[in-house]
């Protein structure tokens, strides 16, 4: 292909995904499958690998993130990101209205929006391009988040149509869709880590992450509420808002009930009384509804106190909270061996849902409530996932009533529970003897993430541990056909399917196989950087302390974890079994072939275009060779590798911070 037939073709491309893009992750209406999109991507990132030189900043194949901040940088808000004052009763809405009457006297329109229970951003478009991302921090200043917010899909990098002003900023919020959340803390499961217990927290956290590529995957959606600028060409907010739809970003719409024109209070709280029953149906969070004079004009009238706009007002609504009588406490066994009392409840519809059950934590958690069985007691759904127990009803307790026991022992096996100093939990330590640890090592080896084996599911795992046919990961690798037909509704198909399944596992690389082991606190991220740091299973296995805590990432915790799976004999042995199985423990020639430790302790930014590498082959290549990659020049900067077009402002912080600039060239010489 020439060079004018790829510029073409990613146009062209590029325009393709743009649209669909847009139709599935702001209109949520997918117009073409999932497989031809992906494969347009594929097409798209080939041509831009081959022609470096073409590569738009803003284009498709840029979601998927890579670049790193380990600093981010605050930065003043133009236009300071203020607060809204609170209302809870009819009443309050009706004093704003007699405040607001005060200071203007023609008749009023109001907009009614939802609350998003989110975290507030800022995004600056210049020339319909993507400029800048600010978190609102205290209101004057916040962090500059731009590279984590350019891989959120319904956020657009290039803005459609070309009526939009020259420079504006938008604000609105960012959040976990319901869906999302729940997956999310599924993984975690899986891995033996807490659960995340917010979904706003948990989206807040995720925007400070360091690695763009990791908040890539973690599909974050937003709702754009307020557009800012000079002389903005729309009279009022709902026009502005409705506009900025046509653009690209997603916004809310009438035809979903999400936004709504009122002229009364009444027509105000039949928008809020909709909403305070049917929110439950949304996949986000929100917390209320937020009213606002719709005429820019108006708005200007009445005006802003300093913490707030006098124009628009939230009113929030309340927690959720039931009464209902506590039938029994059991207690569940994690994967890891954590114990989790749960409160089993006489059933009570809460938020939509019937609720049966509400998790206690833990001892302390008992202890501080003082809640016993046959208690009445108060259940809350705030912005946590699961259910929470907010009081108990003492009076009523009946006088012989004793404090709760917290068991000593483990429900499923029997071994007495230990308790480390500053941990919350209770865990049982037999972890090859007690069967929902045994089962759930097996399940987590075999997850999509880990080995991902076909025709394997956690159903089938507990059947075989149930008929006696595995006890560990290493007794999958010598079922036989045979052993699997004799089970209920396993036909030849299935059978052969899981033997294959198994066969074709043995080819996962080292850091998944690493990952599927199931070291406690190794996630995906921390087995690749322990496999491309150790190499072998074998190194990691002798590592001292000292050596663990060395590699990148890896801290305290971590590395005790992995020295005490180590410790333990089964694991040795499975681990063993597994290698003489012929899975793999090591990284693969190829892979030790490109790496070496030749950058050690070098910190790398890349700047520009370069004709032997694209820019994510040459960052590849820095970390292969043990280097570090960052995204901004700094005076821990050891060397700017700089390609063509190397941006004006970071060559001039470069000679300012007297850091080495050297070209593609003198960096292959380096390795
Ligand atoms: S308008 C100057 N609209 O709630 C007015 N805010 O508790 C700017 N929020 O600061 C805010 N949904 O972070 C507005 N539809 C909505 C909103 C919304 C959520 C957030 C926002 C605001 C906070 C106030």
């Amino acid at each position: 292909m020439t060079k004018e037939e790829a510029k073409h073709k990613i146009a062209q491309l590029t325009e393709e995904l743009n649209v669909h893009n847009y139709s599935y992750y702001v209109l949520d209406e997918p117009t073409i499958s999932d497989y031809h999109f992906d494969m347009f991507m594929e097409e798209l990132q080939k041509l831009e690998e081959q022609f470096p030189e073409l590569a738009h900043d803003d284009s498709p194949t840029k979601r998927v993130g890579g670049e790193i901040t380990k600093n981010f940088k605050t930065v003043k808000h133009k236009y300071p990101m203020l607060s809204l004052s609170n209302s809870y009763s009819k009443e309050d809405i009706e004093d704003f209205e007699t405040r607001i009457k005060k200071l203007v006297e023609n008749e009023l329109e109001y907009i009614c929006e939802l609350k998003y229970d989110g975290v507030a951003i800022g995004i600056s478009y210049k020339n319909g391009k993507l400029e800048r991302a600010v978190t609102r921090g205290d209101g004057v200043q916040g962090d500059d988040i731009t590279t984590n917010v350019k891989t959120i899909r319904s956020i657009p990098l290039q803005l459609n149509g070309d009526d939009y002003p020259e420079e504006f900023e938008i604000r609105g919020e960012i959040f976990y869709p319901k869906t999302v959340f729940k997956e999310l803390n599924k993984e975690r499961e899986e891995i033996g880590e807490d659960l995340y217990a917010n979904a706003r927290n948990t989206a807040s956290g995720t925007l400070k992450m360091q690695d763009s590529a990791v908040v890539a995957q973690r599909r974050l959606d937003s709702y754009l509420y307020f557009v800012l600028g000079e002389n903005l060409p729309f009279k009022n907010h709902y026009d502005s808002i409705q506009k900025a739809g046509e653009w690209g970003f997603k916004v809310p719409v009438e035809g979903k009930n999400y936004i709504k024109k009122c002229t009364t209070i009444d027509e105000i709280f039949e928008f809020i009384n909709y909403w305070d029953k049917e929110r439950n149906s949304l996949n986000f969070e929100i917390d209320g509804v937020v009213i606002k004079v719709n005429s820019y004009a108006r708005q200007e009238e009445i005006g802003f106190t300093a913490k707030s706009p006098k124009w628009a007002i939230a009113y929030k609504f309340k927690a959720e909270k039931v009464a209902t009588k506590l039938l029994e406490i059991t207690y569940q066994v994690g994967r890891t061996g954590a114990i989790t009392p749960v409160a089993n409840l006489e059933p009570v519809l809460l938020a939509g849902t019937m609720v049966k059950r509400a998790s206690l934590h833990n001892a302390d958690q008992i202890e501080k409530l003082d809640i016993r069985v046959n208690d009445t007691v108060f259940v809350e759904k705030g912005g946590e996932i699961i259910p929470k127990i907010v009081g108990v009803e003492t009076q009523q307790r009946d006088i012989f009533s004793k404090p709760t026991e917290y068991i000593k022992n483990c429900p499923e096996c029997n071994t007495e529970l230990i308790r480390s100093e500053g941990d919350a939990k209770h865990y049982c330590p037999n972890e090859w003897g007690c069967p929902p640890q045994i089962k759930g090592k097996m399940q987590h080896f075999i997850s999509r993430k880990a080995m991902n084996i076909d025709g394997l599911g956690e159903e089938t795992i507990d059947l075989l541990y149930e008929k006696g046919l595995v006890k560990n990961s290493a007794d999958l690798y010598e079922l036989k056909f045979d052993d699997l037909l004799e089970l209920e509704s396993f036909k030849e198909k299935k059978s052969q399917n899981i033997i294959e399944g198994l066969a074709v596992s043995k080819q996962i690389p080292f850091e998944r196989v690493l990952y599927a082991i199931g070291i406690r606190y190794v996630g995906e991220t921390v087995a690749k950087k322990l496999a491309r740091h150790f190499k072998t299973i074998d190194k990691l296995k002798d590592a001292t302390f000292e050596e663990l805590i060395a590699a990148d990432e890896i801290g305290d915790k971590i590395a005790e974890s992995i020295m005490h799976f180590f410790t333990i004999e089964q694991n040795v042995k499975t681990v063993e079994r597994l290698r003489n199985q012929g899975l793999k423990f090591e990284l693969s020639e190829e892979q030790i072939a490109n790496s070496t430790t030749k950058l050690e302790g070098l910190a790398f930014v890349v700047s520009g275009v370069f004709s032997k590498f694209s820019r994510d082959e040459l960052k590849h290549t820095i970390e292969q060779n043990g280097g570090k990659v960052s995204s901004s020049i700094s005076k821990k900067t050891s060397y700017i590798v700089a390609g063509e077009n190397m941006g004006p402002s970071k060559l001039k912080k470069a000679q300012d911070l007297g850091v080495e600039i050297i070209d593609e060239n003198q960096f292959l010489e380096m390795i």
